[in-house]
């Protein structure tokens, strides 16, 4: 037996023991006569004591250990003298009377502690070696343990975890896809799944009425924090069932998983939001609602004031920052710099403060009166001590300005807390979304998507204004999953394609399966799938998913560790009949 504990768990119950232990080396100490070693597993630290009274040799090979050596001792566990109680092994030591190297190991590129020295790029290339890291591994393990408590709540509610192919055609996503390409048929693609959607809709013509599966989905789209090209979904569909029967189901499960994962409960339904009331008080559709700030619309009381700039602009709205009225000069010039950010995109910001004697003071006060200004603090619901702050312009622009400017004064004012968690419901989303540029319309969420079934006369008259069946769960600002009720109705599916400006014969092309499969017994269905990598790391505290998984891409899609994407031989080329042209 190489080991009869681990690293982990070790305490005064087990003083006096014979042990025999094994592990990395995270350092070593000499003192005076002793040598101490913190030896390291999965489970935790103990520290080894190695004695030059009662051993020379075994005490100078100890001397020689070099970080990470992985090694393995045998010795008696022993109260300590200095005891260290922030560890949970920090009672005991191992007094050890033998000592096997079972592996050497080169000086690690960065230190293996809680704060490392090394750089992002640094870890990813060894990311086994940062995967030792205590913080970074607790994440894998969080994950873990998230995937196990979806797996027993989904298992407990009668939903059973089909697999589904990883080579298969384009799904409605929306993103570029991943092909890849087949040898047995030249010239043809496979495409890697954006999300099983069309899978688990056949499933449910199968007739498996609960369906889920924890899956790999791949985007070739720009990543962010919370976007990998490759990432995990809890996919999940049912049959028989309306909107208010999934939202509840997988309120249920995200309940439990709060409660398990995090030991927090909501005795309260989450609040369903519609996406319009989402985009008009907070300019996003994923709304962080840890914190107030409210947009209040402006643009009637600002016009005809001789600002041209208001005058001009099709949309004028605040956010007003509580106690906020003694930002300095340098504070307002700062978030007129933020809004000003290319990816931000307003031209400039208005500022009003609403003084503590009740007087007001704005970037605009030659254009209005103290009256004038006082009954936009009015309609922002100011207080004395207050700072209003105002965006204006095109209307979509703005609102998207105005939402990332409320996130900032969120952040600078503390009110994104960490361990506060506010879910949501963002329903009624439209349906569709006119491209200006294509001149056609497009699926918001995917083609088969059913409209809400009060729009339905609207799908012929004026397909812009018809609300999807369709909901967001949103946490903290993330959009954590998102699903509809999906289209069962042929008629219904062919009126959408040709919504959509899909001719037949491309809907058939593409989707033609499924439409096959709906002649057959469709059952009602719709489903949600969570983006498993983002609530993990909500659950963790953390913004971005890549610490979260085992073994993530950068920001350009590579895997410095793997060095892929990567060039294929001539053969494979050959085989595949594929020419790479050089870049023009
Ligand atoms: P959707 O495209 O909204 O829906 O995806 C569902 C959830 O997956 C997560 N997500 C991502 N996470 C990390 N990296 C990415 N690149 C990424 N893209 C999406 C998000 C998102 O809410 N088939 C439908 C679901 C359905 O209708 O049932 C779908 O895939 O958290």
């Amino acid at each position: 037996m190489y080991r009869t504990h681990t690293c982990g768990e070790l305490s005064m119950k087990n003083t006096e023991q014979d042990v025999v232990l094994c592990g990395w080396v995270q350092k070593s100490r000499d003192l005076g006569g002793m040598t101490f070693v913190d030896l390291r597993d999965r489970y935790g630290l103990t520290q080894l004591v190695f004695n030059m009274d009662t051993n020379i040799g075994l005490c100078e090979k100890a001397r020689k250990l070099g970080r990470e050596f992985v090694i393995q001792v045998k010795g008696k566990v022993r109260e300590r003298s200095n005891k260290n109680l922030k560890m949970p092994t920090g009672e005991i030591e191992i007094d050890v009377c033998e000592l096997n190297i079972l592996n050497r190991s080169e000086i690690p590129p960065f230190t293996i502690e809680e704060d490392t020295d090394g750089g992002e790029e640094l870890r990813m290339k060894y990311r086994y070696l940062d995967l030792r890291r205590n913080s970074v591994k607790k994440a894998i393990i969080l994950r873990h343990q998230v995937a196990q408590e979806v797996r027993k709540y989904m298992d407990s509610i009668g939903f059973i975890e089909v697999e589904t192919p990883v080579l298969v055609n384009s799904t409605p996503e929306g993103a570029r896809d991943f092909v890849v390409p087949s040898r047995m048929q030249p010239g043809t693609f496979y495409a890697l799944p954006q999300s099983p959607q069309t899978l688990k809709q056949l499933l449910m013509v199968a007739g498996f009425d609960k369906y889920f599966q924890i899956v790999k989905c791949f985007r070739d789209e720009d990543l962010r924090a919370d976007r990998q090209p490759e990432f995990s979904q809890i996919d999940c569909e049912m049959s028989f069932v309306e909107r208010n029967d999934i939202l509840e189901t997988f309120e249920g499960l995200t309940k439990c998983l709060f409660k398990q994962v995090r030991g927090i409960e909501f005795s309260e339904p989450f609040i369903k939001m519609p996406y319009h009331e989402a985009m008009e008080f907070y300019g996003s559709d994923k709304p962080d609602l840890r914190f107030g700030m409210k947009f209040n619309d402006l643009t009637e009381l600002v016009k005809g004031h001789s600002f041209a700039v208001f005058d001009s602009s099709e949309y004028v709205c605040g956010i007003c920052a509580e106690g906020c009225s003694e930002y300095t000069r340098k504070q307002l010039d700062d978030l007129t710099e933020f809004v000003r950010r290319p990816q931000i995109g307003a031209k400039g910001m208005v500022y009003l403060r609403y003084n503590t004697d009740g007087s007001l003071k704005s970037s605009v006060d030659k254009f209005y009166t103290p009256e004038e200004l006082k009954k936009w603090a009015e309609s922002a619901n100011a207080r004395p001590g207050d700072l209003i702050l105002i965006l204006s312009g095109d209307k979509k622009k703005t609102l998207s300005a105005l939402s990332e400017l409320r996130l900032e004064m969120g952040n600078r004012l503390g009110l994104r807390k960490k361990d506060t968690f506010v879910p949501l419901w963002v329903v009624d989303f439209p349906l569709l979304e006119w491209d200006e540029e294509a001149k056609r319309f497009f699926a918001m969420h995917h083609p088969f998507t059913s409209p809400n079934p009060e729009d339905m006369q609207l799908m012929q008259t004026d397909p812009g204004k018809v609300r999807a069946n369709a909901y967001d769960l949103v946490i903290n600002g993330v959009e954590i999953g998102g699903g509809s009720i999906r289209i069962h109705d042929a008629e219904v599916q062919q009126l959408m394609f040709k919504v959509l400006g899909f001719t037949e014969e491309e809907a058939v092309k593409q989707f033609g399966f499924l439409m096959n499969a709906f002649k057959f017994g469709a059952p009602p269905h719709g489903g949600i799938a969570f983006g498993f990598d983002r609530l993990v790391a909500m659950f963790g505290g953390q913004d971005s998913i890549r610490d979260f998984i085992a073994f993530p891409k950068n920001n350009s899609g590579r895997d410095v560790m793997l060095d892929t994407p990567s060039q294929i031989s001539q053969k494979q080329l050959d085989e595949l009949h594929i020419k790479v042209e050089s870049k023009k």
